[in-house]
């Protein structure tokens, strides 16, 4: 998804912005672009690519003294990669410059009324309407109407909206509106700039808005000031020390500051270098928030002497489940508190029914969630595609309880998923790992994975931390009513370590991957609690190195995936440890039959396996219920070491974001 970066305060701008830019890279995307204000003439650098692309313009341009700068990483989606299509945009008068995150779902609209007012655009952006209109309301004022009007009305009225722009009272003119057929001649027929502030014209214009939107916008004649806005996008404040940044996410500003201040929808902040003023443009209240305090360290952050960010991430592997366990599993007296979810534990009591709702990797570790609460808690759970879930139309009752997944809180599936329920009295629960994120927000309760930022594009220790998490509501929600609970409390502690054993001979799954990297498609397949790994394993593999692949469940083999087996199309067959081993090796035999490459991932010890197959990657012995923490490991860095045998961007896989904050 796009960046949003933003700089004001007592020393240059330039590092901050550029830095952020270059932390939000993982976020994927195609150009970049920064405008810098001073009381010299505005500047703007635009690049395809890289940051880096930018550092080398601004190297020619020697000295820069702006301490007020707005930048931008663009993931294009109106308009393709290109300079003119690169943030920030600009009015035509080059004193007003936005960069925006999100989707301006009716700027056709507005394009077209303000090209009747003679405004000219050089873009195929939703964006570029965003300066422009500011400057309409800037020259042309804004009616006590819009202003009280604020952002109600249905979404039809408001995308049909059409900004009012009678002047203020103390102004005579026309009464007009951006639907005039009189066109407005820019240049000498330009009237002096308006009675408004830039404040007022910049909130007006957003009234205009409809779509979802995280604002950066500067004014040149206000060179002390950036403006922000906020609606189903996120944006976050830091606060310095004369000095004040701005970012679509913390890991852009934390080695600056870690007090932030996350803006809510339809919040406007005016922020200066030692004030940051909110208000809420749909309440018409000023907002007093006292900022958070960020938890990831800045060294968490940061590569190491890893090559890529994915490696790293699959190695934080047993500090994940430690950290996701820390101070919640008591093994001498076999507790489980969880901190986030006290204050509902009395409606969880009532809880009959339990919908998980999450996107791609968070899905899949939601499908082995089912599989332990259902088993240890014996509460039905429905695992659902948060896409699929906001447009279905089912029954809830007030003893159903909504768990979202997500590793960003960000996700716009999730978050929508989140909101078709308010009103419903449904208890809306989070297993989210970014901190103060708009998913930990918006429900009732919830349980952080503490996992630390996760960069890579590819979700890895992301998936470890909520199925442990989701282990230990499975422990918790089972009160210890089960045969498997302090088993399955005391085995989870000791995971950290079997995790570390499989990393530690990571050389035989290497030669696996180099081997098997050629393929054009593959199978997975698993049964049971294996059987979300197999679709995880999948996308993993998909997602970094292009290759086709499937997940299956085995048992589904012979109703037609056996059909597409041949010599050229491999399959990865999970058969550890489980009262089903026998089936899963049947279904190996049809396939071997067939003559389809098998490699397996098996429980170590087991002696049967190496008489039928020869690639076979052992994992330590655990419950069956936890074995996916350890499966995913072994799939985690398979998909690694084929993408890097394939040499590909590993850690900003093509077409793809890490926070998908668009639907
Ligand atoms: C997984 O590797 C992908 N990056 C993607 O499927 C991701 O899991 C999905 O977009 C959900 O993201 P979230 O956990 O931040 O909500």
């Amino acid at each position: 998804m796009c960046g949003i970066v933003g700089y004001i305060g007592n020393k240059s701008a330039v590092k901050p912005v550029l830095s952020g830019l270059k932390a939000l890279e993982y976020r994927g995307y195609d150009s970049a672009g920064i405008s810098f204000i001073s009381k010299d003439k505005p500047l703007t650098i635009k690049q395809v690519g890289r940051v880096e692309a930018l550092e080398e313009e601004l190297a020619e341009q020697g000295t820069i003294t702006a301490n007020l700068a707005i930048g931008h990483t663009r993931w294009a989606t109106h308009g393709s990669p290109s300079i003119l299509n690169a943030h920030p945009h600009q009015n035509t008068d080059e004193t007003i410059f936005v960069v925006h995150n999100g989707i301006i779902e009716n700027y056709q609209v507005i394009r077209s009324r303000l090209q009747k007012f003679g405004y000219k655009f050089v873009s195929e952006t939703d964006t570029e309407v965003i300066p422009h209109l500011i400057d309409y309301y800037l020259i042309e004022g804004v009616s006590q109407e819009t202003q009280a009007s604020g952002v109600q009305g249905t979404d039809e009225e408001r995308k049909e909206a059409v900004p009012i722009s009678t002047v203020t009272a103390n102004r005579s003119s026309k009464r007009s509106n951006l639907g005039a057929s009189a066109g407005r001649v820019l240049g000498s027929a330009r009237k002096q700039a308006g009675t408004v502030s830039f404040l007022e014209a910049f909130e007006a214009a957003l009234k205009d808005l409809v779509g979802a939107y995280a604002i950066g916008a500067v004014y040149a004649k206000e060179p002390g000031k950036i403006y922000v806005a906020r609606l189903s996008s996120p944006l976050v404040i830091g606060v310095g020390v004369h000095e004040n940044f701005l970012a679509s996410d913390p890991t852009a500003i934390m080695e600056h500051t870690k007090k932030v201040i996350y803006l809510n929808d339809y919040e406007v902040a005016e922020i200066s270098a030692d004030d940051v003023k909110i208000h809420d443009i749909q309440k018409a209240i000023a907002v007093h928030r006292e900022h958070e305090e960020l938890d990831f360290d800045q060294e968490k952050a940061v590569l190491g002497d890893y090559p890529h960010f994915m490696l790293k991430e699959i190695f934080e592997a047993p500090q994940t489940i430690q950290s996701a366990t820390r101070g919640r599993l008591r093994a001498d007296t076999n507790t489980v508190k969880l901190g986030g979810l006290e204050s509902v534990d009395q409606q969880l009591k009532y809880i009959d029914r339990i919908v998980i709702v999450a996107c791609g990797t968070s899905y899949y570790a939601g499908l082995v969630g089912e599989y332990l609460i259902e088993e240890l808690a014996g509460i039905p759970v429905e695992v659902q595609l948060a896409s699929e879930f906001k447009y279905r139309n089912e029954p809830f009752s007030r003893s159903t309880a909504l768990l979202a997944i997500s590793q960003s809180g960000e996700t716009a599936d999730t978050i929508a998923a989140i909101k078709k329920v308010e009103g419903y009295g449904v208890l809306r629960l989070g297993i989210v790992n970014t901190v103060g994120s708009t998913i930990a927000r918006m429900t009732d309760a919830g349980v952080y994975c503490h996992a630390g930022p996760e960069q890579s594009v590819a979700s890895t220790k992301a998936f470890i931390a909520q199925v442990t998490v989701l282990a230990e509501i499975a422990l918790h929600l089972s009160q210890g009513r089960t045969r498997l609970y302090k088993p399955l409390l005391q085995e989870l502690l000791k995971l950290p370590e079997k995790a570390k054993e499989i990393l530690e001979h990571t050389e035989e799954i290497e030669i696996l991957a180099k081997k098997y990297s050629g393929y054009r498609d593959f199978l997975y397949l698993g049964r049971n609690y294996s059987y979300p790994c197999a679709l995880e394993g999948a996308l993993k593999l998909k997602e970094i190195s292009y290759i086709h692949a499937e997940g299956f469940a085995a048992g589904e083999m012979k109703h037609g995936p056996l059909a597409m087996i041949d010599q050229d199309f491999p399959t990865f067959a999970i058969a550890c440890k489980s009262p089903l081993l026998e089936k899963t090796l049947s279904n190996i035999e049809e396939i071997k039959a067939r003559k389809g490459p098998v490699l397996v991932i098996a429980t170590k010890g087991d002696k049967q396996i190496k008489k039928l197959i020869s690639d076979v990657i052992y994992i330590p012995d655990t419950l069956e219920q936890l074995q996916p923490l350890l499966i995913a490991i072994v799939l985690q860095l398979f998909s690694y070491y084929v993408a890097v045998e394939k040499n590909l961007n590993v850690d900003r896989p093509r077409n793809l974001a890490k926070s998908v904050t668009v639907e």
